[in-house]
């Protein structure tokens, strides 16, 4: 069952991209599809050895890629690691071991400053971007949500604000000075089959105000 959810929910996420916004109406099977999908998310940290393939990984970014971002700025960039020595060797200690033996993990990283026109003629400037970890953390989630869709697992692993987490990572992946990885993003086929957990909790709704 869950397969065939999964299988609607992919039909439905690949259509999606193709129509990119040409389209925007929607039928109630594929609203359905796509809110289980959200809902029946959830980590997946063990894997099997199976490699994804290079369509898998290109929807996963171009989900990654539709997300809104400030100002539509679009500041990440993802790094896409499958050499297994590489992913090795971004564990560091007893942390995030699943990098080791999940085929493939994509970093989202943001620059972290970005160019604003300048007041009334004046030369663009650069200045520290508020928003780049918002706008990376959305397309982090649609990759996410885009792994379940396709029958595929992920987990969201911390990088930044930790810096003894973002400072390996940029290190051995060369990430430049004003460029910040926020997440890497453990992904392949699920070894695990966890329950997804229930979160829904009414009292955390404020009506009107507080
Ligand atoms: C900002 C953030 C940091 C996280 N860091 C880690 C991490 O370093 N290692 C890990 O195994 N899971 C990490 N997670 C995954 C969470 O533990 C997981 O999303 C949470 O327990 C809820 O479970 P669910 O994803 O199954 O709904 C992180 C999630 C977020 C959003």
């Amino acid at each position: 069952m869950k397969t065939v959810i999964n299988a609607a929910a992919a039909l439905v996420f690949a259509v999606t991209i193709s129509m990119s916004c040409q389209n925007r109406s929607t039928s109630a099977d594929s609203a359905s599809a796509v809110l289980e999908n959200i809902a029946t998310r959830t980590s997946i940290r063990q894997f099997t050895d199976t490699p994804l393939t290079e369509s898998e990984i290109e929807t996963l970014l171009k989900a990654g890629m539709a997300a809104p971002t400030a100002i539509n700025y679009q500041p990440w960039h993802f790094i896409v690691v499958t050499d297994p020595e590489v992913r090795s060797s971004l564990v560091s200690g007893r942390v995030n071991t699943m990098y080791a033996q999940a085929p493939c993990l994509i970093v989202v990283c943001g620059e972290v400053n970005w160019i604003r026109r300048g007041r009334d003629g004046e030369e663009p400037v650069e200045m520290e971007n508020g928003n780049w970890a918002v706008d990376c953390a959305l397309a982090g989630e649609n990759i996410l949500l885009a792994a379940h869709a396709l029958g595929l697992g992920g987990v969201w692993t911390a990088c930044y604000p930790y810096p003894d987490r973002y400072e390996l990572v940029k290190e051995k992946l060369g990430i430049p000075d004003k460029v910040m990885p926020l997440t890497v993003l453990a992904l392949g086929h699920p070894a695990e089959n966890p329950e997804p957990k229930d979160k829904w909790k009414p009292e955390k709704i404020h009506n009107e105000r507080w």
